[in-house]
């Protein structure tokens, strides 16, 4: 499989919680201020610095940000173009910030309809964050989870001696990281959305079968540190029993 620069990180190199964000809400954060739409996106990077500094301290040791999927590229031009911009304005100013929090950052979904600005703008963040081990933190562009399934079971069947025989769930779990363009990560433990909507909107749906879920009415923008401390502690009295008996009661 080709991780290319990612390949030393290793699924077991960051433990704690791995917390999944699905960052909604950034739009009609605006529109509420009469503001265009891309200023709830500017104000949206802001939220993502606030959480992205509180993360360790909370015992999170992987952060998957959804940052735009394979279907927003249906949105109108401008949007698309300034989401773009704000992109690569991020990878570039943030990895001074990133290294001395010793963070280290990669990006998955698709690379090759991103513009060449951009890539080269993740390709520069991930190799100079290479060497963080507080907090790794992922962020998804240009990411569907059916596609990188998809990618997978392709894969997968171009590859196996045998197609009788299915993969084991672990195996397969390092095509699917490897067709989404990234290393194998744990398991989500906790999935959280903000911006009232109850859906998954194709993020992580491998990586999410047991993950606990979280529906925030906040807008995005207004994360804080303390709605991540709140999530976090949300999902530490949620009893997760992974299809078993409760560990609580004893049973
Ligand atoms: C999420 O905010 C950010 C992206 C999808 C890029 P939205 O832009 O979807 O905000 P709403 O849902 O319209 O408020
Ligand atoms: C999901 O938000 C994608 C991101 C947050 C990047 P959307 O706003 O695109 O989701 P839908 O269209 O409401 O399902
Ligand atoms: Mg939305």
């Amino acid at each position: 499989m080709d991780f290319t620069m990612q390949s030393s990180l290793n699924v077991r190199d960051f433990p704690g919680l791995h917390v999944a964000c699905i960052m909604d809400g950034n739009g009609r954060w605006a529109e509420r201020r009469g503001l265009p739409r891309t200023a709830g996106h500017r104000s949206g990077v802001e939220a993502v610095r606030r959480i992205v500094e509180a993360s360790p301290g909370l015992g999170i040791g992987t952060l998957s940000l959804y940052a735009f999927s394979a279907d927003n590229w249906k949105r109108p031009e401008a949007e698309v173009g300034a989401l773009m911009v704000l992109f690569r304005t991020y990878l570039r100013a943030e990895i001074a910030r990133l290294r001395r929090g010793h963070v280290r950052l990669t990006v998955f979904g698709r690379r090759d309809r991103l513009p060449e600005a951009v890539r080269m703008a993740i390709t520069r963040a991930e190799w100079e964050t290479r060497k963080g081990n507080r907090l790794h933190l992922r962020i998804a562009v240009d990411y569907a989870g059916r596609d990188a399934i998809r990618m997978a079971a392709a894969r997968w069947a171009s590859e196996t001696k045998d197609p009788s025989a299915p993969p084991s769930r672990e195996v397969f779990a390092s095509y699917v990281a490897a067709a989404a363009h990234c290393p194998e990560t744990p398991p989500v433990d906790l999935l959280m959305r903000t911006g009232g909507e109850q859906r998954l909107s194709d993020f992580l749906l491998w990586e999410s079968a047991y993950a606990e879920l979280l529906f925030l009415n906040t807008l995005w923008p207004d994360v804080t540190a303390q709605t991540l401390a709140d999530a976090v502690e949300a999902f530490h009295s949620r009893d997760r029993r992974f299809g078993g008996l409760s560990r609580r009661t004893g049973t």
